[in-house]
């Protein structure tokens, strides 16, 4: 396995078989697709004669980002535009504080260490202001066996603290950082310096607390969840907690059983240790929980939304209401009601899009600690003639806890859209509309239950696209809404088809598999890709991953950064004063051609990087 650990999703096309098949909701594709322009008439003459379509809203007063846009680049290093500059603030394996050691480059430290130290692949991420203070709180995805393992012959966990060490680069980093002489550096031994592990303790909350499903050896009342892992993209509430999604929970259980070991029809959908197999971190060598022969509701317990507070102060918690699958972030906004809106992406081929609405609505004055543990569910169907709605998943017919547990057998069973991968989901500031990057999907038109259809049009689609939606009547928690496609990536100079790309997609901005999605205050929509990097073929000319800024008003997108060699850009967030962007670049040298961002021979880290205007203006 010599620097040849698959992808999650390679790993996944070894280890799940075909999934039952879906409701057939799918419509046959009309080989109509929205692109934008046609799209927006389109969609507007639509919504006009449905009734449903909103005015178009004032367009917000907008800051006026300007850049001069950059062109692709191979190179390994951090490009951006002129007129601004980097620095690289965080690093994998940077201590908390004085009395653990800095990262070693040749034993790439202990599990003790690593407890102490930034976790590894940085993802999802929010700053925060405590007392004063800014928290940089942050997701540690998963971690690279090739790297963390690299002072091994076999570049895979040899020991058991090795095996621990892996266990320790996962979960949440919060640190306290301080700008001083204009540089971005850790407060090393701050009170607010913390991680969360894949040992923590959480609180189960919402309807699924309690339930038979939730059960173990250790947790006899289904109510108490020792850790996180595999968290990808985050959310921010309006009342100041952070949101961590459990992604790829399924690689971390094995079975002691091998290859006898029989799933369960869940354990299928879910994609849990087929052949008894995890994906090579060995977790059950450490923690038998991990073993699914032992714990067989182990796995229940993961891949939920998780809550925690930038300050330390309130239990964290995994919120059972917003349903159990492959999360990839979870975008909060508030409806015109005041009820709580959660958008949520299921990060696998011919998953659905989902949306939680909570009971009660948020309070600006009071406690909103409860707001996210009572609520609905819905998954999105989208039509080919550009309306779509929110289907309830208590329509499932299954008992509540089952609903949320196998969120994703409910939402098959309502109808809902089978969809190319959804990644983050963005709300506009200034406007009520939403967006979602759905990164790629080579099953697409070729596996019986994903038909194509309009907002995933393109067969074994290997670029990607950005769907946008527009709630009816202004408002998030309106059942039915109209979509567009605001972006199809593609490649217009070595295609004219489809795979060319939307009217907005050029030579100078093309890109593939979308997958981070933020707005800033000012209104742009950011982009940040997880793609193929080869620059080969029907990727030529697309350069290393990258962040662009997309205009939501007229549609163009500019290229803002590209990363260093094999990374992916995952992870935006900004000061308070807006004059410093912080960007995630994750796991630089994955196939072991990178040296970022320390350079010679050094061992490639995932990091994350500050960005200014050389102006001192704002920023985003
Ligand atoms: Fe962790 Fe779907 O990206
Ligand atoms: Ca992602
Ligand atoms: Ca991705």
């Amino acid at each position: 396995m010599k620097n040849d650990m698959p992808s999650f999703n390679e790993w996944d096309d070894m280890q799940q078989p075909e999934r039952a098949a879906d409701t057939g909701f799918d419509a046959v594709m009309s080989r109509r697709y929205f692109l934008r322009g046609a799209a927006m008439l389109g969609a507007s003459a639509l919504v006009m004669s449905a009734g449903v379509m909103p005015s178009i809203a004032t367009a917000a007063s907008r800051a006026g980002f300007k850049f001069n846009p950059i062109a692709a680049s191979t190179a390994d290093t951090i490009s951006i535009p002129d007129g601004f500059v980097s620095q690289v603030v965080v690093r994998w394996g940077d201590t908390l504080n004085t009395s653990t050691p800095e990262f070693d480059h040749n034993t790439r430290g202990t599990a003790a260490v690593q407890a102490e130290a930034v976790g590894d692949n940085n993802d999802g991420m929010d700053m925060f202001v405590v007392d004063g203070r800014n928290v940089l709180v942050f997701n540690n995805e998963y971690t690279n066996r090739n790297i963390i393992f690299g002072n091994r012959a076999s570049e895979l966990p040899e020991t058991d603290d090795d095996v621990n060490k892996g266990k320790m680069a996962h979960g949440l980093t919060f640190v306290e950082l301080k700008e001083t002489n204009g540089q971005w550096v850790i407060v090393k031994d701050s009170p607010l310096n913390r991680r969360i592990t894949p040992d923590s303790a959480f609180e189960v909350v919402g309807p699924a607390r309690g339930s038979d499903l939730l059960k173990t050896s250790s947790d006899a009342s289904g109510t108490r969840i020792l850790g996180t892992f595999n968290n990808c993209g985050n959310g921010k509430t309006p009342w100041g907690t952070y949101l961590a999604c459990e992604e790829n929970f399924n690689g971390y259980f094995s079975s002691s059983e091998g290859e006898n070991y029989q799933q369960t029809d869940a354990e299928k959908r879910y994609g849990i240790a087929k052949d008894g197999k995890d994906w090579g971190y060995a977790w059950a060598q450490t923690d038998a929980r991990f073993d699914v022969s032992k714990e067989p509701n182990e796995p229940n317990r993961h891949g939920w939304v998780v809550e925690v507070d930038p300050a330390g102060r309130q239990q964290p918690v995994k919120l059972t209401a917003l349903g159990r699958f492959k999360h990839e972030n979870a975008e909060c906004v508030i409806a015109k009601d005041g009820k709580a809106v959660v958008y949520l992406g299921d990060d696998e081929r011919g998953e659905y899009l989902y949306r939680f609405v909570s009971k009660n609505s948020y309070n600006p004055q009071g406690d909103n600690s409860t707001l996210l543990h009572e609520g609905e569910l819905f998954v999105a169907k989208f039509n080919d003639d550009g309306t779509g709605e929110w289907l309830n998943l208590k329509d499932a017919g299954m008992s509540a806890d089952e609903t949320l547990v196998f969120a994703r057998m409910a939402a098959s069973k309502v109808g809902a859209t089978t969809m190319d991968r959804p990644e983050w989901v963005a709300a506009n500031p200034h406007k009520v509309e939403a967006y979602v990057a759905l990164t790629n999907n080579k099953y697409r038109g070729e596996k019986e239950n994903q038909p194509l259809n309009a907002a995933n049009p393109r067969a074994k689609n290997p670029y990607g696209q950005i769907v946008r939606w527009t709630p009816a009547e202004e408002d998030h928690a309106a059942d039915k809404f109209a979509w567009d496609m605001f972006a199809m990536a593609g490649n217009p100079t070595q295609h004219s088809d489809l795979m060319a790309g939307s009217n907005n997609i050029n030579e100078d901005n093309m890109f593939n598999s979308p997958d981070g999605l933020k707005f800033d205050s000012a209104g742009n929509l950011w982009i940040q890709t997880d793609g193929n990097y080869s620059n080969a073929k029907g990727f030529a000319g697309m350069g290393n991953n990258q962040m662009l800024m997309g205009d939501p008003e007229t549609g163009e997108i500019h290229r803002f950064l590209v990363g260093p060699k094999e990374c992916e850009i995952t992870g935006l967030t900004w000061s308070a004063d807006r004059k410093t962007m912080f960007v995630g670049v994750q796991h630089p040298g994955e196939k072991g051609n990178s040296h970022w961002p320390e350079g010679g021979n050094a061992v490639p880290r995932s990091s994350i990087v500050a960005i200014k205007r050389t102006d001192g203006g704002l920023i985003g």
